[in-house]
């Protein structure tokens, strides 16, 4: 158990708890601001974000960046982070061992953070975090309470880029966020 967010990050950048750590060219700990009570947690770096060293910086960053500006949500404002902090290769989903071996840094964030409103952005995190039995398809767009917290479960950006059809619904998601983080959250600092 680390104490702060910045002790979690020193431990992953040398960590070497899955393979994951052999191709990284940089660990991907998280940004944003740990004190607003809401986290995006996304799946993992992609070549944009393995570069760089910070979360949704690539296409799909973008993609995400534009809905919160159409929503008023602001970036800077929220915490995103991913499952796993090393890039799988290929873009390939996180194998179930480096999720796990992954998991206890994002248990710590959370406990850190303490988010009243987590976002689940696709797939991997919505199974890896709520479970298995859990699909997006059919999850996303309803809140889910667990311990204290509200997850909202929606697809992730990079489905919207191969599916233009699908922005609908993750731009309703989130606006549905905004709403209740609009009456659970009284920090008129995530929007603009
Ligand atoms: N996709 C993710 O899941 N996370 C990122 O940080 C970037 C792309
Ligand atoms: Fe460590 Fe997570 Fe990177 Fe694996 S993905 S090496 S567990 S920081």
């Amino acid at each position: 158990m680390f104490e702060t967010l910045e002790e979690i990050n020193q431990v992953v950048k040398n960590c070497k708890k899955c393979k994951l750590c052999n191709t990284r060219k940089n660990t991907v700990f998280g940004t944003g601001n740990p004190n607003n009570g809401i986290m995006f947690i996304g799946e993992g770096p992609g070549a944009d974000e393995d570069s760089i060293g910070e979360p949704f910086v690539g296409k799909a960053g973008k993609l995400m960046n534009q809905a919160f500006l159409g929503l008023g949500i602001k970036r800077e404002e929220v915490y995103i982070t991913n499952i796993v902090k090393c890039r799988p290769p290929n873009n390939r989903n996180p194998e179930k061992e480096e999720a796990f071996a992954c998991m206890d840094y994002l248990r710590n964030q959370v406990i850190l953070i303490k988010p009243k409103i987590i976002v689940l952005l696709g797939n991997v995190a919505l199974k890896n975090i709520l479970g298995e039995e859990y699909g997006i398809t059919k999850a996303r767009g309803k809140w889910i309470e667990k311990k204290g917290i509200l997850y909202m479960p929606t697809f992730h950006p990079a489905a919207l880029l191969r599916n233009e059809n699908l922005k609908i619904d993750f731009w309703n998601d989130l606006k549905e966020v905004k709403a209740k983080a609009d009456i659970f959250l009284n920090s008129n600092d995530i929007y603009k």
